[in-house]
Formats: structure tokens, sequence, C-alpha cells
């Protein structure tokens, strides 16, 4: 099947290269013509584990193809995927002017029947209006169809993810919209799960928002663990095995971050507004999540007394681990703020760097994890690469020159610091302190 995706950026592409990956013909379009001209040479405009070898391989297959013309990927797909970006606004309200922009050239430039599909994450009602707004702008009598296809795809992991769904969403309001969605999923192993165009919009964030709620939950157990001496992994552990609660999402931390779950939350509540319904419990987890930082920063704060003139190492700047992403991390908030505080920073990650860079050209960026360490006063852990977690804590401790961790994700091994009398704090633990 011949398919158009609208919007180049990690859903379009990650899709497009998937859909070629299934056999299907794919032409992806971006407005961005350097970008256009990497994804030529078959470089992946981010860090994603397996892109630029499926780049190569299907443009030599010749099922992927680039144009930075919408009208292209009118004229070309029977399917065309909406899939630009739905930046926040004030209080979570998306703007969604580039959806809107692509509607209305579909429409202009739309000769014969085409099933046009959401797949970036918009509010609900967005299928409607995208409906109403081709029927304004669409010359002549020709058919369409407008449906939901949402992502699920974890950066890092959007492969891997987009290859071997859970299950596939299509909210559909025709049944040839039905079937040709069905076609387009056809080499796929997972459950389809068919709905109204509405509730396949309301699936996506409210998803999004419920992980982010389960991670949330696990924050404030660890809030609790710390006034009571309980163990946040302790807790949630015993808590995950029972599988109506389940063990993913559920790890205490410094937050999260990322492109996806404080937008779509806020979005969330904003839609729940807007339409009436008061959305306060959605409202607490945002909250929720940025007071972790403030917490773990005065922790920091509250251990080493003045920050002014120390030196600290920080391991980890993307939002999580296997990407270069740097959007809403809780590493990039928390260096700020050690650098008002006047802490000189000696930082690594190990594919974050050159973003990081760009905002911050005065930090020290290590050539690995114990040159960051080099006569720190402290280390600082921000984000859980597997390298940090494997780390010779022997040659930490011998680099540092104040044996000290902070481990925001809790992922250094508390008993080789205890051998080693080292001192550590995690979230929702007791601290490791030597002789104890
Ligand atoms: C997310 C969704 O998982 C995906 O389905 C959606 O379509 C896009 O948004 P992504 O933003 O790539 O994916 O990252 P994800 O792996 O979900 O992690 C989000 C944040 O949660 C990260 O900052 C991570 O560190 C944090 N997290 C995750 C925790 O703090 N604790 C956990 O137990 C799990």
């Amino acid at each position: 099947m011949k398919i158009s995706i609208v919007g180049s950026g990690h859903v379009g592409l990650v899709s497009g290269v998937c859909f070629a990956e299934k056999g299907h013909e794919v032409l992806c379009v971006d407005h961005d013509k350097d970008k256009l001209a990497k994804l030529k040479r078959s470089e992946s405009p981010f860090f994603e584990p397996g892109m630029p070898e499926l780049l190569a391989k299907h443009q030599a297959s010749k099922r992927l193809h680039f144009s930075d013309r919408t009208e292209d990927a009118v004229d070309f797909g029977q399917a065309i995927f909406i899939c630009v970006g739905t930046p926040s606004t004030e209080r979570g309200k998306a703007d969604m002017s580039f959806v809107e922009k692509v509607a209305r050239t579909i429409a202009e430039n739309l000769k014969d029947y085409r099933l046009v599909i959401e797949k970036s994450t918009v509010p609900i009602k967005t299928g409607e209006r995208i409906k109403r707004t081709m029927g304004r702008y669409i010359k002549g009598d020709v058919n369409f169809d407008v449906a939901s296809n949402p992502e699920f795809l974890r950066e890092g992991s959007a492969i891997e993810d987009t290859l071997k769904p859970d299950r596939v969403v299509i909210g559909v309001d025709s049944a040839k919209a039905e079937s040709l969605l069905r076609e387009v999923y056809k080499g796929f192993d997972c459950p389809i799960v068919v709905t109204s165009v509405g509730s396949a919009e309301l699936i996506k964030h409210a998803s999004n928002s419920f992980l982010a709620l389960k991670i949330t939950y696990a924050n404030w157990l660890a809030r609790l663990c710390e006034a009571s001496g309980a163990d946040v992994d302790e807790v949630v552990n015993g808590m995950g095995l029972d599988h109506r609660i389940g063990k993913h999402f559920f790890g205490a931390g410094i937050g999260y971050g990322g492109s996806c779950f404080p937008k779509d939350v806020d979005a969330l509540a904003h839609i729940s507004e807007e339409i009436g319904v008061d959305a306060p419990m959605i409202r607490l987890i945002s909250d929720t999540n940025k007071g972790q930082l403030e917490r773990f920063y005065n922790m920091i704060e509250r251990e080493l007394w003045v920050l002014n003139d120390k030196t600290l190492a920080v391991w980890g700047l993307a939002f999580k681990p296997n990407t270069d992403d740097l959007r809403e991390a809780p590493a990039l908030r928390l260096i700020e703020k050690l650098k008002a505080a006047g802490a000189r920073l000696r930082v690594h990650d190990p594919v974050a760097m050159p973003n990081t860079r760009k905002l911050h050209p005065d930090l020290y960026y290590a050539n690995d994890p114990i040159d960051a360490c080099n006569g720190a006063d402290a280390l600082i852990v921000a984000t859980e690469w597997p390298q940090y977690k494997q780390a010779d804590l022997a040659k930490v401790k011998a680099t540092l020159r104040v044996p000290m961790i902070f481990d925001g994700r809790n992922c250094i091994d508390r008993k080789r610091v205890s051998e080693l009398g080292m001192t550590l704090f995690g979230v929702g633990k007791e601290p490791v302190k030597p002789g104890e």
C-alpha cells in the first residue's frame, strides 16, 4: 500500500520506516530541507537505535521516499498520516496550527478519495475539526475520511515499540476507513482495537497520563518512605507483583520528563476543564512531579551546606537513557539550579552532551564517567544509563574528593557503596553511610 507521512519528526519518521519495513511504500514529508538532506544520506536527525540502518535499507529497497511538499503527500498515499507537532501553550493548551494547516493543504489538493489519519497527539474532537476544515477547503466533489491512530512509541525503543506494539488503536467512523487502516497494519502481530475517533484520541492522552500518575504515585510513596524509614523499591516491588497493579512505570526518582508525559498530562487537564470537567487529580500529577526535583535539590543543598564554589559531577543529562532528547529533562533543570547556586559542574552523558553543550557551553564535558568525578565534591546521578549502573565504584571513590553520591534514579549498587565505605543518598530510601 502507498502511505504518506506529513511531519518527519520522531513519530512520523519512526512510523514511516516501520511501515516500509512491513512492505508498504512510504513518502515522508517535512518542510525542513536540511533535515531531508540528512535523511537522504540515511542520517537520523535524532538519536534512535536502528534508525540509520532502516533509513539506508528502505531507500535502497525504494520503499522510502522524501519530499518537502505536502501536495506530494496528497498525490502519493491512499492513507495520509498527519504527524506534525502540537506544542504546548499556556497551562497545557495544544497549539494546533500545524495540524490545521496540513488539513487545509490536503483538502485544497485532493483529487481522489484519501484517508487522513491523525497520529500527532491531539485533543479530543480534533478529528471532527479536521473533517470540518477539510470540508470547507475542498474543491469539487471528492470523498475523504478522517481517522485517529495514536502512537505509543517510547524514544530509545521507538522502532521496537512500533514494529511490535502491545496494541494498535484505530478510531474510525466508516467501514472504508477501518478496512484501509486494517490493511496498513496487516503485517502487525497484535490486537487491533477499533473505536470511535473521539475514543481513540482520548486513549492516547489517558494512557500517558495514567503512566505519569503511576510514576507520581511511586514518587509520593518515596516521600512517605523517607519520612517513615521504609524503602520505596521494596514497597513498589511488593505492590507491583500483584498483576492488577504491575511493576512497570512504577519507579521512584527525580520525576518524569520528555516530550510527551509533561505535555500530555497538562493537555488532558486542559481538555477536561475546557469541556467542564474539573481535573484536580490530573493537575496534581504535574505539580507533584515538579516537586520531586525540588526535594532532591534541597537534599543536595542540605547535605553539602554551601554549593557556591563546590565542584559537582553529574552523570546523565537526557530525560531518560537511550536518547539524546533534553526536553523537560529533570537533569537539565537540576543543572540550571546548581549553576545558579554557584556550583562548578563536570557533566557526562553517553549521547546527550552535544545537545547540552548548545544550551550550556560553560560546563565541563567529561570524556567518560570517571573523568566527570575527577576532584568533585560529590557525584549526582540524574539518568540511569546502564553504564552508570555498572560503573567501577572503587574508581569513583578514588577519583572523587569526597566519596558521596546523590542517586536521583536509585540505580547505584547500595551494597557495593557500603562495602567501599562511601555515602549514598537516594530517593525514598535510607542513606548509606560509612560504618552503618
Ligand atoms: C512516552 C510513552 O511511554 C509513549 O507511549 C508515548 O507515546 C510517548 O511518551 P517517552 O516520552 O519516550 O514515551 O518515555 P518513557 O519511557 O515513557 O519515559 C517517560 C519518563 O518517565 C522518563 O523521564 C522516565 O525517566 C520516567 N520514568 C519512567 C520514571 O520516572 N519512572 C518509571 O518507572 C518509568
